[in-house]
Formats: structure tokens, sequence, C-alpha cells
């Protein structure tokens, strides 16, 4: 890495390896069974999702970066931002956009790209430090949910949490997670949210259960990593994938569904699972947002809504918060 780059671990691969197991034997001993979606992004899982994005009925990527596009030279200079923080930067994609809006407004010294996963982290990185010689770098390897008070916090910041993903938090979780961010932030820095929006069904169900049937793939993804880091026995192909929109909770949800009876030896846990026929397990949530309820859960939050901007199909919005 350049000199300009440092990074933080604060969740080591022990760390994750603890969270799985939990969360794993809380999931699987629940009636009824769930896994978190953050157990899908393995190196195959984190491949399907890219290329889900791809998809032609996967909408909320392109709509989120052809928004971002649009709308970059505005968030520069309504924010004025001399660090980003980027929550989940995964390969840093839309960053680039970001940065070059910032390099036009000439505010930004410093750019923190927050992931779980450090391989991804350094390899964004180490293109950035060549592509942005002046930008200093700041790797942050953590949790979104766990190592908030960790995040550096030289400059005025402004924290992009983008693609949706605050969409997998339960309503209870996304307010303790905002809290949580208000509370790591001074008076006059910035979140920018992005969220997708409701749409009509026949829109949102089949993004995430596309023909193709990568969705499916990349949701049974769970079950191969439980088989290879648990060393669990799931006839992943016995599992169907299902998609429903959830409308009294607003969210799509992607289930699992044992398509016969099954009993699952989880060796690394010591756990025996039945599955009845046709069970079904939850894997993720995906809540969709009308736009009076980001700005009223930013403001119950602790942040002012300073803009918001909507894709012409009123698809995904990004907000800008400003901590109160
Ligand atoms: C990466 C969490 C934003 O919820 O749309 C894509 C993950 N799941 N297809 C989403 C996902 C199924 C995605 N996020």
């Amino acid at each position: 890495m350049s000199p300009h780059a440092l990074l933080d671990i604060h969740l080591t691969e022990g760390d994750a390896d603890r969270a799985l197991r939990s969360d794993v034997r809380t999931g699987l001993t629940a009636e009824p069974k769930t896994l978190p979606p953050k157990w899908f992004y393995d190196a195959r899982g984190s491949a399907l999702f890219e290329e889900i994005t791809a998809l032609p009925e996967y909408y909320p990527t392109r709509t989120e970066a052809a928004l971002l596009a649009r709308s970059v030279d505005e968030i520069a200079v309504a924010s004025g931002a001399e660090t980003l923080v980027e929550l989940g930067s995964g390969s840093s994609s839309k960053t680039r956009l970001l940065l070059d809006a910032f390099g036009r407004t000439g505010t930004l010294r410093r750019y923190v790209p927050q992931d779980v996963s450090e391989s991804a982290l350094r390899l964004a990185m180490d293109a950035l430090a060549v592509e942005y010689p002046d930008l200093e770098l700041h790797g942050v390897v953590g949790d979104f949910t766990m190592h908030l008070d960790r995040l550096p916090r030289e400059g005025r910041r402004m924290v992009a949490f983008l693609g949706g993903t605050i969409g997998n938090l339960t309503r209870d979780e996304r307010y303790a997670f905002l809290r949580q961010l208000r509370g790591v932030l001074e008076p006059g820095e910035q979140l920018l949210l992005g969220t997708g929006l409701v749409v009509d069904e026949s829109v949102m169900v089949p993004a995430y259960d596309d023909a193709a049937g990568v969705t499916a793939e990349f949701n049974r993804n769970v079950l191969h990593v439980l088989n290879r880091e648990l060393r669990a026995d799931f006839d992943v192909e016995a599992f169907a994938h299902r998609a429903l929109w959830d409308a009294e909770n607003s969210w799509i949800e992607m289930r699992l569904v044992a398509q016969r009876a099954m009993t699952v030896h989880v060796a690394e846990l010591d756990l025996t699972v039945e599955f009845a026929a046709g069970e079904e397990m939850r894997t993720e949530i995906s809540t969709k947002f009308r736009p009076d309820g980001v700005a009223e859960a930013l403001e119950e939050c602790g942040f002012r809504v300073a803009q918001t901007w909507t894709d012409p199909d009123d698809r995904f919005s990004l907000t800008l918060g400003t901590a109160c």
C-alpha cells in the first residue's frame, strides 16, 4: 500500500467465525428458522451478487448508479465534506463517481472505506491509491452494525451508506443503527443514504426471483458457506428459492424451502436440525421505503434532511441527512 494508506482491523477472522457460529446456532434453533444475509458473501456469493447487479430484472444497482451519476455534483456541493466514509464499500465502484465530484469541488482530503472483507478492501484501496494519488486512504475492516464508534474522526465527514443495504435491517435494527451512527457524528456531519423505494410488486418480486436463477443460486449459497465453514451437511439442491413481497412489513423476503423432510448435522456446532417437507427458512429481508419513511427515520434519529434525489421512475432515492 502507498505511504498515504492506512488499514485498521476491527474484525479479525476469529471474530467473524465466532459471529457465524452464534448467528447459525441462533437462527437454526429459532422457530421459524432464519439465517442472516451477511453470510451470503463469501467469494462465490460476492461474485453471484455482482452477477445479480447485471440481471435485467435487478434494477436497484443500475438505478442507484444512474441517479448517483446525475446527482454527484449537487451532492458534493451540498456536502462540502473533507472525509468520505463509505460503509460496506465492497469494490468501491460507485465511489469513483463521488470521489471525482469531490475532486471538482476540492474539499475532500480523505476516503475511509469500511468493509467486512479485508481482501476486498485491500484490492479496492490498492487501485484507488493509483487512481487518486493525492487522496489519503484510511481503510477500516469492520461490521457496520458493530464498529461505528471506531471510525476515524479526522476532517468533517460524510458517511455514505449506499446500495439499499439498510433495507436488510428490521425496523428496530434500522433505528438502532441510525441512532448509533448519529451518536458517533458531530453536529453538521452527514449521512448519504441509498434506499430502495416501494414500487409495483410485479417489478420488485422478479428483481429477487430472476428467470436465469442467479438469485436462487445466491440464496442457496449460504448453505454452501455453512457446509464449508461449519462442516454442515445440507443437501443444497434440496432447497428451493422463494421471494415474496410482505406488504405489511414493506419488505421483500427471501426464503429457502425444504423440498423434502431432512435431518441436517452441523458438525462444528454439534447441532442436529430437522426440516419438515415444505418448511421455509428466511434468509433475507430487503425493506423498500416510501419517500417520507426515509425522512421520518432520519429525523427521529437526530438527522435533518438536507436534500433528497430520486430517479425518474421513483424506484430509488438518495437522501443527504445532516446530524443536528
Ligand atoms: C446488497 C442488500 C442491497 O437487498 O437488494 C440482491 C442483496 N439480495 N438480491 C438487496 C440482494 C437478493 C441486495 N443488497
